[in-house]
């Protein structure tokens, strides 16, 4: 990002791609920095939860840039301090009501200090949020950032300031992001999510579903492409049903014109819906090299009559018929899930019917939960949470044990063979090596070779060991 050195720096707390594509609430803390200008105090953000948190960061850190706001990366020199907050669990909120308890000191210290959640959990708790955390005097749902510098001066008179209200249009497409200078960016190309699973919260906390007009998604990917961005990752609750209404362009047409913007820049995107991923989509990923060869497909359960009450909108056999398109079209796609273990009424059977699709499938990596009813869904209004929690947490353990050696097996598989790396940086155990990634999003750790390379690169890689969870590489010819 452009620095200006005669002025402060700005520091948004921000996460990493470790931070899953699936919505799990690792928070991994990294900087932003951009120009600006603290003409009206210091703001302090922290993040949680999905990539979709971690774009909607950069949109806050532009809104208040542009009012003339300035940050810090230390929470005790900050006049502001935002949490942008994830809902999708019962644990993300605990780690944010824990996180609420600990910034009570800096209050003390300095109680003109305005502490604000953003995000899902201020959507879904509202108000409700004010009565059980004192030290919050601000919450902003995730359709209202363009309204935080007025919530942040009505805080500052010493009164609650919220903003809940749902849009049904608001994209921030007119809104340049803030994003930290590095190798790979990720662009949400829409908000919301209409499908209604039942045990999801996501429909409530974002709204309903609209996408962002492809005219200005194709601008900013130029634009990124410009900065020197290698890779993009489109991002929305349910890709597959992008459509700009004004152009009819559908996610398949959009992925084909990001992929010529600049034929070098991978393309990625998630997260897919087994309901609407089209043949057309996988065609035009078989037909452009640039268009990354991995699907983060989440199934949620294998068995149809747990899908029925999770009202996902397919079976079994529909999903593995999808799969079996894209693998007969994309032999070489690496395919990645989520799985909730313990959704209400979930028998043996059911779950052993989980088992035999993770062996059917054969993802390269699955993310697993266990179920955690989340207040006023269908599932929470209909369903009693009703299987007992040893045996829920046995259920994941069977889940990630069968993951854990197919993850084994592919990787073992890749011995001996040769992939192009895109370096995103050092590897975290040493700085001797490179980590990077495949066309198919494999992290890939190898040393660094003689000749110069760096962050940024895209180099030939053999794959020399493996095991579950890392590839280890030397650099090829
Ligand atoms: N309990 C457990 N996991 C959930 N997910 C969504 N809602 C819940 C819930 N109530 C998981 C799903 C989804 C991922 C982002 O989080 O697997 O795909
Ligand atoms: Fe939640 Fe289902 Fe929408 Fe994903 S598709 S965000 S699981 S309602």
């Amino acid at each position: 990002m452009q620095e200006t050195p005669t002025l402060p720096i700005l520091n948004i707390i921000s996460g990493s791609r470790e931070v899953a594509a699936d919505g799990q609430e690792t928070f991994v803390a990294t900087s932003t920095r951009a120009a600006e200008t603290n003409r009206k105090g210091k703001v302090y953000v922290e993040t949680y939860g999905c990539q979709m948190n971690f774009s909607d960061t950069e949109i806050i850190s532009s809104v208040l840039i542009g009012e003339g706001y300035g940050t810090t990366d230390n929470a005790s020199d900050a006049d502001v301090i935002f949490l942008n907050t994830c809902a999708i669990r019962d644990n993300a909120e605990q780690r944010i009501h824990l996180r609420l308890q600990q910034l009570k000191g800096l209050k003390r210290r300095n109680p003109k200090l305005v502490i604000g959640v953003l995000g899902c959990m201020a959507e879904r708790m509202k108000s409700a949020l004010f009565e059980k955390e004192k030290i919050v005097d601000l919450i902003a749902g995730p359709d209202a950032y363009r309204s935080l510098p007025q919530l942040i001066e009505l805080a500052e008179t010493g009164q609650k300031a919220a903003n809940v209200f749902l849009s049904l249009e608001e994209t921030y497409a007119d809104i340049t992001p803030v994003r930290r200078e590095g190798v790979s960016a990720f662009l949400s190309i829409m908000r919301g999510c209409d499908n209604m699973c039942s045990f999801c919260v996501v429909p409530f906390t974002r709204g309903r579903e609209r996408s962002r007009p492809a005219s200005s998604l194709l601008d900013e990917i130029k634009r990124l492409s410009d900065e020197g961005f290698k890779e993009i990752t489109l991002l929305g609750q349910n890709v597959n049903s992008y459509l700009d209404e004004t152009s009819t362009v559908n996610f398949a047409e959009l992925m084909y014109r990001a992929s010529l913007v600049n034929p070098k820049m991978r393309i990625r995107f998630t997260t897919s819906h087994p309901k609407d991923i089209s043949e057309e989509l996988i065609d035009v990923m078989a037909e452009r090299p640039n268009l990354c060869k991995f699907i983060h497909l989440p199934v949620q359960s294998g068995s149809s009559r747990i899908l029925a009450k999770m009202n996902r909108n397919h079976t079994r056999e529909h999903y593995l018929e999808k799969i079996a398109m894209i693998k007969s079209k994309l032999p070489e796609c690496a395919l990645s899930t989520d799985i909730i273990t313990g959704f209400c009424s979930e028998t043996e059977a059911d779950h052993a019917e989980t088992l035999s699709l993770l062996r059917e499938v054969r993802y390269d990596y699955a993310f697993t939960f266990i179920y955690s009813e989340r207040p006023n869904t269908p599932a929470a209004k209909h369903f009693p949470d009703d299987v007992p929690s040893d045996v829920k947490q046995r259920r994941l353990s069977e889940i990630v044990a069968v993951q854990r050696r197919i993850s084994d097996e592919i990787h073992r598989s890749l011995v001996g063979k040769v992939f192009e790396v895109l370096i995103e940086g050092n590897s975290k155990r040493s700085a001797e090596m490179w980590m990077g990634r495949t066309d198919e999003n494999r992290v890939v750790v190898f040393p660094k070779a003689a000749q110069s390379a760096q962050a940024g690169d895209v180099v030939r890689v053999e794959i020399v060991e493996a095991t579950s969870a890392t590839l280890l590489g030397k650099q090829a010819l």
